[in-house]
C-alpha cells in the first residue's frame, strides 16, 4: 500500500487538505497522463483514433469496472450518467404485474426521480428509524409480490451507512422482485462483488471514489436479465447493429450494452481508466481498510472536541468513509474551513468530511484545527 509516494500522485494534496472525495476524488497525474495522451491522439490521428484506439479503451474500461464488481464484461455498459442508465433501465421494466418500486428515504433522489413521474409506478419510500441506515425488516415489510424492484444505495450519501445488500437480495427475491443498488458512494471505497450478494442490477460511476471525474457512468445487469429487458429509452450505442445504420429496424445488443444510449464522453473514459488503475493497483480492500483507520481517527477527535456526528459514534462494520458532523450553520464552515485550504462540503445540519487512501493523519489533524479555528 504504501510502496508508492502517493500523496505525490495527487497535486491538490501539496496545496489543499482535501477530505472532499465522497463529491470528487482527486485529480491524480496517471489519469492526467492518460487524458494528454487521449489529445495526443486527437492531433495525430482525427476520427480514425474511434476505430485504431478509442474503441478497444472503451472495452479496457468496461473490462476493468467488471474485475471492479466481480461481474462479468458482457453485463456491464458504460452509460453517460446513473441517471441516465437508471431512465434506460427503467424502461425495460413491465408494471402490468410489478407496479411497486421500493426506495428508501436516505436514498439520491434520482433514483426516486427515475419511477417519480410514471403513472403506471406506485413509488414506496422506506423510511430510516435512526436516521442513519435503513431497517432490512422496513424493506420487507414494503415488498409484496406486486413489487418490481427495490431500488436503494449501497452506502448512503448522506450518512455514510452501509446497506447489507445480501439481505436486501434475499428480501426482493422471495417476492419474486429485483434488486438495484446504486452504487456511486460504494465504489472504490468499500468492496463490491454483485455474484457474493446476488446484485440483479448495479449502478455507479468514476466521479466520486474511483477517481475519474464527471461525465461517466456504470451500469451492471446480471447477465440471464439481459435478454428479458429491452429498453424503449435507447439509442444508437445499444443497437446490436450500431455500425449497420439501419433507421428502419432496432435490434438490442446482445450484451448489457443494450442499456447504453449515445458516445461516451472520451476525455473521462480516460481520466477514468488513470483512476481505475490506482484503484486496481491497490485493490479495494486495502482502500477500505486504510480508510477506516482515518475515519476511526477522525471520530475520536471529534468525540475528544465533543462534537456529535449522524449515526452511531463507532461501529466500523455499518460505516464508511463518510462523516456527517453535526454543525449549527454548516455552510458557513465549510467556507471558513476552505479560506484556510480544508476543503470538505455540507448537507443541511451538516458539516461532510471524506477521507480517501491518499489522505494520512496530518490531514486529520489539519481539519480538526481548522474546524476549532472556524467556530460556529
Ligand atoms: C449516491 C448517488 N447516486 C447518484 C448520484 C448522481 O449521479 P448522476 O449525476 O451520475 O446521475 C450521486 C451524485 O452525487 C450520488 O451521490
Amino acid at each position: 500500500m504504501l510502496n508508492r509516494d502517493w500523496r505525490a500522485e495527487f497535486p491538490i494534496l501539496a496545496r489543499k487538505t482535501y477530505l472532499n472525495s465522497c463529491s470528487l476524488g482527486a485529480l491524480s497525474r496517471t489519469a492526467l497522463a492518460r487524458v494528454a495522451a487521449f489529445h495526443d491522439e486527437w492531433h495525430e490521428y482525427g476520427a480514425s483514433a474511434w476505430y485504431e484506439l478509442w474503441m478497444g479503451r472503451l472495452a479496457e474500461l468496461r473490462e476493468r469496472v467488471a474485475r471492479l464488481l466481480h461481474a462479468r464484461t458482457d453485463e456491464v455498459a458504460l452509460t453517460a450518467s446513473v441517471s441516465a442508465g437508471l431512465a434506460s433501465f427503467a424502461s425495460a421494466l413491465d408494471y402490468h404485474r410489478r407496479p411497486r418500486v421500493v426506495v428508501a428515504d436516505l436514498d439520491f433522489p434520482t433514483l426516486a426521480y427515475a419511477w417519480i413521474n410514471r403513472p403506471d409506478v406506485e413509488l414506496v419510500r422506506v423510511p430510516s428509524d435512526d436516521g442513519f441506515t435503513i431497517d432490512p425488516a422496513r424493506f420487507a415489510a414494503a415488498v409484496d409480490e406486486r413489487t418490481a424492484l427495490i431500488a436503494t444505495s449501497h452506502v448512503c450519501f448522506t450518512t455514510g451507512a452501509i446497506q447489507p445488500l445480501r439481505a436486501l437480495a434475499e428480501i426482493a427475491h422471495r417476492n419474486g422482485a429485483l434488486l438495484l443498488v446504486d452504487a456511486y458512494q460504494s465504489a472504490g471505497q468499500v468492496p463490491i462483488d454483485v455474484r457474493a450478494d446476488d446484485i440483479d442490477v448495479l449502478l455507479t460511476g468514476p466521479l466520486k471514489w474511483l477517481l475519474g471525474g464527471p461525465g461517466l457512468a456504470y451500469i451492471r445487469v446480471r447477465s440471464d436479465l439481459i435478454p428479458r429487458l429491452s429498453p424503449t429509452v435507447t439509442g444508437w450505442f445499444a443497437a446490436r447493429g450500431q455500425f449497420e445504420f439501419d433507421i428502419t429496424s432496432f435490434e438490442p445488443n446482445a450484451d448489457a450494452r443494450r442499456f447504453a444510449l449515445g458516445t461516451p464522453a472520451l476525455p473521462t473514459v480516460h481520466s477514468a481508466l488513470g483512476g481505475q488503475e490506482l484503484i486496481d493497483e491497490l485493490g479495494v480492500p486495502a482502500i477500505r481498510a486504510r480508510n477506516r483507520a482515518l475515519t476511526a481517527q477522525l471520530l475520536d477527535a471529534l468525540a475528544a472536541a465533543g462534537m456529535r456526528v449522524r449515526g452511531p459514534a463507532r461501529d466500523d462494520e455499518r460505516r464508511s468513509a463518510i462523516v456527517m458532523i453535526e454543525h449549527p450553520d454548516p455552510a458557513h464552515a465549510v467556507a471558513a474551513l476552505a479560506r484556510q485550504d480544508v476543503i470538505v462540503d455540507s448537507r443541511p445540519g451538516y458539516v461532510r468530511v471524506s477521507p480517501h487512501f491518499y489522505n494520512d493523519a496530518r490531514d486529520i489533524e489539519c481539519f480538526m484545527n481548522a474546524l476549532r479555528a472556524a467556530g460556529t
